[in-house]
């Protein structure tokens, strides 16, 4: 009995979400000025279809898919009362999609304004709408931080030709009052608020890293915001370039560059067709993940990426006690050290740590050298990591 009443409210609670969207979206269509607000960054989409249902179709695609692998993976028939029916979409990401402007941002004085901070000063605190930041093409040496206050922000750059943002601080260079910056304030570009979204931009930190030295870790981005996405952008660092701090994050056809810990924090992310190019002189780590509980929804995967340059790299050394990393499908190339995986020098986190490989291919993929607690996942094991369900996709994910 308890049951057919539950069924009964989840389908009335369904129709009520699917009237609701389809009223936003009429609202959508009309002011939007270029008759197609949802899937701005898409071309390939948006041109010969109605974004909307594409959109629709393609969100409940997911959920369903979601769905049914959390009851594969519970074992369950039946959803549990508690189970996600409301997060089939995010309203408050469909208000400000729905609502979006854009400004540009041109050193020459052609655009609204002429550098990224100016632009950013102009929006409103507690912003509701999406705002595209349009970065023509060039150099652009500032520092930003993103305030919590303002999500919903784009930076967009030009395909052809992205702008890139540049800086050189680094953990020891000294910073107001003269106390040292350390590595959480050295980003070029730091994103506090939520919904933040980067396409086609370069971000750099210059700062070199000699071997041995302590002090120069330089980060080029930081990412503390839930739900930021990253497309086609490229990440240029030497020691801790992109600080994946916390929050859920995806990146797509990125390519990120860097010597030691080049990827490093506690963001729960997927990183998909992207390109990690080592530059270290020696022995380095790609990522340093830092899950510290096994509580903790924490972890980064990699699927589809090219994992090359010099030096020769460990896949993750443990910056947690819980570190999580799989590697799928993904090229590794020679200069992974044959043992793989690190525990820094801390035994207990041998079997605390979950470092798994999937389908994994090139000179670097040999098991055969790999530290005994390195994981060969199973296609079970390996399912909740390879796809954006892993970052609750299907509720923020635009593209
Ligand atoms: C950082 O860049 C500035 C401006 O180009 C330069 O003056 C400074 O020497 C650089 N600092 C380091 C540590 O390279
Ligand atoms: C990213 O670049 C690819 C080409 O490499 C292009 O097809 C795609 O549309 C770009 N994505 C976005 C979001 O601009
Ligand atoms: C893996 O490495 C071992 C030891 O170096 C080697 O004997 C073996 O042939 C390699 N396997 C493949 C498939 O390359």
């Amino acid at each position: 009995m308890a049951w057919t009443i539950f069924s009964f409210l989840s389908l009335i609670f369904f129709s009520f979400t699917l009237f609701f969207l389809l009223s936003i979206s009429s609202i959508s269509c009309s002011s939007s000025p270029s008759g197609n607000s949802l899937r701005p960054l898409d071309p390939g989409r948006t041109k010969s279809h109605n974004g909307f249902e594409q959109w629709l179709t393609w969100n409940v695609e997911k959920h369903r898919r979601r769905s049914a692998l959390k009851q594969e993976l519970t074992g369950s028939q039946r959803p549990a009362a508690n189970a996600t029916w409301g997060t089939l979409l995010d309203w408050k990401l469909r208000y400000a999609e729905a609502n979006k402007i854009e400004v540009t941002v041109s050193q020459d004085g052609t655009g609204d304004y002429s550098s990224i901070n100016e632009a950013l000063d102009g929006i409103p605190i507690f912003n509701r709408r999406r705002v595209i930041i349009s970065i023509k093409p060039g150099v652009y040496r500032e520092k930003i931080s993103i305030s919590r206050a303002l999500p919903f922000v784009t930076f967009q750059g030009d395909p052809l030709d992205p702008p890139t943002i540049t800086g050189n601080d680094t953990a020891s260079v000294a910073g107001r009052g003269g106390l040292p910056l350390r590595t959480y304030q050295s980003a070029t570009v730091a994103v506090n608020a939520h919904y933040f979204i980067a396409v086609n931009i370069r971000f750099e930190n210059t700062a070199p890293h000699d071997v041995g030295v302590i002090g120069q870790q330089a980060v080029a981005v930081r990412v503390s915001g839930n739900k930021a996405a990253f497309y086609n952008c490229s990440f240029i660092g030497s020691q801790d370039t992109l600080y994946d701090h916390k929050g859920l994050h995806y990146f797509n056809n990125c390519f990120i560059q860097g010597s030691v810990d080049f990827i490093f924090g506690y963001g729960t992310s997927l990183y998909e067709n992207c390109y990690l190019n080592s530059v270290a002189k020696k022995a380095a780590s790609v990522t340093a993940q830092k899950r510290t509980a096994s509580s903790m929804a924490s972890g980064f995967s990699f699927k589809n990426n090219v994992v090359t340059g010099t030096g020769q790299i460990y896949l993750g050394r443990a910056w947690g006690d819980y570190s999580r990393v799989v590697f799928s499908y993904t090229f590794l190339d020679k200069l992974v050290n044959p043992q793989g995986w690190s525990d820094w020098g801390k035994p207990k986190r041998d079997s605390r740590v979950y470092y798994g490989e999937y389908k994994c291919s090139g000179p670097g993929a040999n098991m055969t050298g790999r530290v005994t607690w390195a994981r060969v996942l199973s296609d079970e094991e390996a399912k909740p990591f390879i796809g954006t369900h892993y970052v609750d996709g299907e509720s923020w994910l635009l593209i």
